[in-house]
């Protein structure tokens, strides 16, 4: 039998056919499939711009300056997140305010997050961790009545959904990521998506060194960026679209085999779905009984050929962290236990019913040993 992979994209004869087309049309930047994508893309999500761009970090950058962030700002944010959402905020020299998450989804905590809010307070960056959207109600009631800006780190959560609503429709824009473990992929790439005309524009003007829509190709209105997505990547985007509700209904399909088979032991817990939003799998990701070594079960994991993540990392505790916050970093008891007790099992479109019993098996058979 095969390793067991921790993720893998699924990469199909389509896909290589569409790649194949924009070699041989030579146009391979600056072309019409970033375009076609952006539009599929809108579309899907149900707003009127999508704006392509290099990385989900090159968009969650770019929102954060098209927001008009900067010192002196700061910007509430959970640190059970991957390091992106937090550096978007670094990088303009704003300050991240990392705000404790719920202990049923590691999504932002809104009670927390209220607490949290200061005279300096300019934006909210929620992130729909692991692909299950974040309480998006309660966020929202929170910045009109705070009048916060909100972007969305959607980058886990393509085709997830809200009370009926598309993830990415939600707040001033949202951001998502195409990295090959991600439900579609580009390579690398990103997409803003937002129903804000002038996001929209000052998002497509930084992607693109600063230039205006109809200015010369050496005229810079703004600071800018080469934030471009290529056109192999888009036209790999527009492919991987056009199957994204059968990947989500096969990641669906090995989660619940996970989830069927873990259920009953009293020592890992499933992820939870809240019943009003449809989760759309990014990783499955099970949390052990307290007192129970995360980091031992990845050890004997790897010996048995298994591999295994501690996932997320909190940012609060990264060591770069310290030199960017002003004062004592703070104190987040339920991401400090939730994340010490978190691991991602291998998960992708065609993991088998076999490989799955294989995990969960050596997962039992570890306890066992204990
Ligand atoms: C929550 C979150 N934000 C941002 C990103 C950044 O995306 P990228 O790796 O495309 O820069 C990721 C990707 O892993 C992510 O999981």
């Amino acid at each position: 039998m095969e390793k067991i992979q921790m993720s893998a994209a699924e990469i199909n004869h389509d896909d290589i056919k569409a790649l194949l087309n924009v070699l041989k049309s030579g146009r391979l930047a600056l072309g019409p499939k970033a375009k076609e994508f952006e539009e599929m893309m809108a579309e899907y999500i149900g707003v009127k711009y999508a704006i392509a761009v290099s990385s989900g970090t090159a968009a969650l950058h770019i929102l954060v300056r098209a927001l008009d962030i900067g010192p002196g700002d700061e910007v509430l944010v959970p640190s059970f997140t991957f390091v992106s959402s937090v550096n978007a905020i670094l990088y303009e020299r704003a300050e991240p305010v990392f705000v404790d998450i719920e202990p049923e989804t590691y999504n932002l905590d809104p009670e927390d997050l209220e607490k949290k809010i200061t005279p300096k307070t300019k934006a909210i960056m929620a992130v729909d961790v692991f692909g299950h959207p974040a309480e998006w109600d309660e966020i929202l009631r929170i910045a009109d009545k705070y009048n916060l800006k909100v972007i969305d780190d959607s980058c886990e959560a393509l085709g997830a959904e809200y009370k009926g609503r598309k993830i990415g429709q939600f707040g001033n824009a949202a951001a998502f990521a195409f990295y090959p473990n991600k439900q579609i992929t580009t390579g690398e790439g990103g997409i803003i998506v937002t129903n804000d005309e002038n996001i929209a524009r000052l998002s497509r003007s930084m992607r693109n060194q600063g230039r205006g829509e109809m200015g010369a190709w050496l005229e810079h209105e703004i600071l800018g960026y080469n934030y471009r997505m290529d056109e192999m990547s888009a036209a790999l985007g527009v492919s991987q679209l056009k199957k994204l509700e059968v990947f989500l209904q096969k990641r669906e399909k090995v989660a619940s085999m996970y989830t069927g088979k873990i259920k009953d032991l009293e020592w890992i817990r499933p992820p939870i779905v809240k019943p009003y939003v449809r989760m759309s799998w990014f990783v499955y990701v099970v949390t052990l009984e307290r007192g129970l070594d995360r980091n031992y079960f990845i050890k004997e994991l790897e010996k048995r050929g298994i591999p295994a993540r501690g996932y997320f990392a909190p940012i609060h505790t990264q060591p770069y962290i310290k030199k960017y916050i002003d004062g004592d970093i703070p104190e987040l008891p339920v991401t400090e236990d939730i994340a010490r007790r978190t691991l991602a099992l291998p998960f992708h479109n065609n993991l088998k019913e076999e490989e799955v019993d294989i995990v969960v098996e050596a997962l039992k058979d570890i306890y066992r040993h204990i």
